[in-house]
């Protein structure tokens, strides 16, 4: 059987996407009875056509929770309309300074010591640290926040099915609690004493005349939390990641970084996609490919492959820091384009310079293959321990 999980697959899956694109661009996986869509040109027409392709999927597990990410029209269109506000370019664009303090703070933590574990210590803190500013949670929590987000993000178990998905659901049910009684003592603060944070435009919210329940800001709570934290924390890695397999396109970034550093983000975005796939439920049979996806299936769509597909991307298996057109799909396409994509860019367009200036001679510490991370449908590295000069 077609395994995506395995470790050395997660860490290179690209030889196998290819062979797919080529031999089953649209494949049925007959044990979790789910089907897989590889190339671009069918993984991009699904993400727009949300008429026929559902964002609300139920899996042996259960249905997926009532988020933003997993809602259709109409409800989509109103939920993404109370928090698109505190993602538009210009509210993002303030958030520059911030992140360059948070940034510098992080290499001043490590600077001495000529090593580090470049995820723990700078790439999941970083964007952790935003989101939770951004959110209105308090800095002291953030441990909490981070143990959360894990079993939040476990839950990508659901796609592979067996044990792992039931603990991890059980698990997330067992959280529920303690996450609800939290959010809904900031919540009551937050009437008391309105901030301009994402919790108090939550607080305020009204659909159709009514507030928010506290499940649904809890929803959004959870989205943000994982959808904040781990897609960065992976751009950044698999940033680092590339330049050790590629020095030479490191030599040309550093060369040249105002005119490279915008086209390298995007095509470590295209060549090693943080969020490889995401899923939907076919409302109605589709014919695609020639192959027929019956009403009420479950379906992963690849763009960890579709970004590598040969009949979009001149060389896809070829790094290169000055790509230009880069139509990658890294974060979606339609109505669920990604949020937080220029919170994300802007995230990467300060740590890239800040790490590459400050840290003299970054190099990989270890020769082990790396470790990919523990949730499922993302693509970087677990660690990845670097040395500098101190
Ligand atoms: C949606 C990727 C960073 C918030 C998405 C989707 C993708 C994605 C692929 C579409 C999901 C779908 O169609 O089912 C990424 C990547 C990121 C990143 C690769 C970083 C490199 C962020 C950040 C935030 C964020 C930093 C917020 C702080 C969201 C939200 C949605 C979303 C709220 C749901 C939008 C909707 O359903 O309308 N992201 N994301 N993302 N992302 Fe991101």
């Amino acid at each position: 059987m077609l395994d995506l999980f395995t470790d050395d697959t997660r860490r290179n899956p690209f030889s196998l996407y290819a062979e797919m694109r080529a031999k089953a661009p649209v494949l049925h996986v007959p044990p979790l009875d789910l089907w897989m869509i590889f190339d671009y040109e069918g993984v991009k027409r699904a993400l727009h056509d949300h008429d026929t392709w559902s964002s609300i999927v139920t899996t042996q597990t259960g249905p997926t929770p009532d988020w933003l990410v997993f809602s259709d029209p109409p409800r989509h269109t109103l939920l993404r309309n109370i928090i698109q506000r505190a993602f538009t370019p210009r509210s993002i664009a303030n958030l520059e300074p911030r992140i360059r303090e948070l940034s510098r703070e992080l290499v001043d933590g490590v600077i001495e010591r000529g090593e580090m574990d470049l995820v723990k210590d700078y790439a999941e803190p970083l964007p952790t640290m935003v989101i939770a500013e951004m959110i209105g949670i308090p800095v002291a929590d953030r441990p909490r926040f981070v143990r959360w987000s894990e079993i939040i993000l476990n839950l990508s178990y659901t796609m592979s099915g067996g044990e792992a998905a039931t603990r991890a659901v059980a698990e997330h049910a067992a959280l529920k609690e303690e996450m609800h009684a939290y959010v809904d003592d900031l919540c009551t603060a937050r009437k008391k004493a309105p901030k301009g944070d994402l919790l108090t435009r939550l607080v305020e919210a009204e659909v159709d005349g009514e507030r928010l329940t506290g499940e649904e800001i809890l929803g959004f709570f959870q989205l943000l939390l994982v959808a904040g934290t781990e897609t960065t924390t992976n751009l950044l890695g698999n940033t680092i990641l590339s330049f050790f397999e590629h020095p030479d396109e490191l030599a040309r970034l550093e060369a040249d970084p105002a005119r490279l550093l915008p086209t390298t983000i995007e095509e470590v975005l295209r060549y090693r996609t943080p969020v490889s796939m995401v899923f939907r439920a076919a409302k109605r049979d589709v014919m695609i490919h020639g192959q027929t996806i019956p009403a009420g299936k479950f379906v992963l769509l690849l763009m960890g492959s579709a970004n590598r597909d040969p009949k979009q991307f001149q060389d896809p298996d070829t790094f290169d820091v000055g790509r230009d057109p880069n139509p990658h799909i890294a974060f979606g396409h339609g109505i669920h384009f990604c949020l937080g994509a220029s919170l994300s860019r802007l995230e990467a367009k300060v740590a890239i310079p800040d790490l590459l200036s400050r840290l003299r001679g970054l190099a990989p510490a270890s020769d082990a293959p790396w470790q990919p991370r523990k949730a499922l449908h993302v693509h970087g590295p677990a660690r990845l321990p670097v040395r500098f000069e101190p």
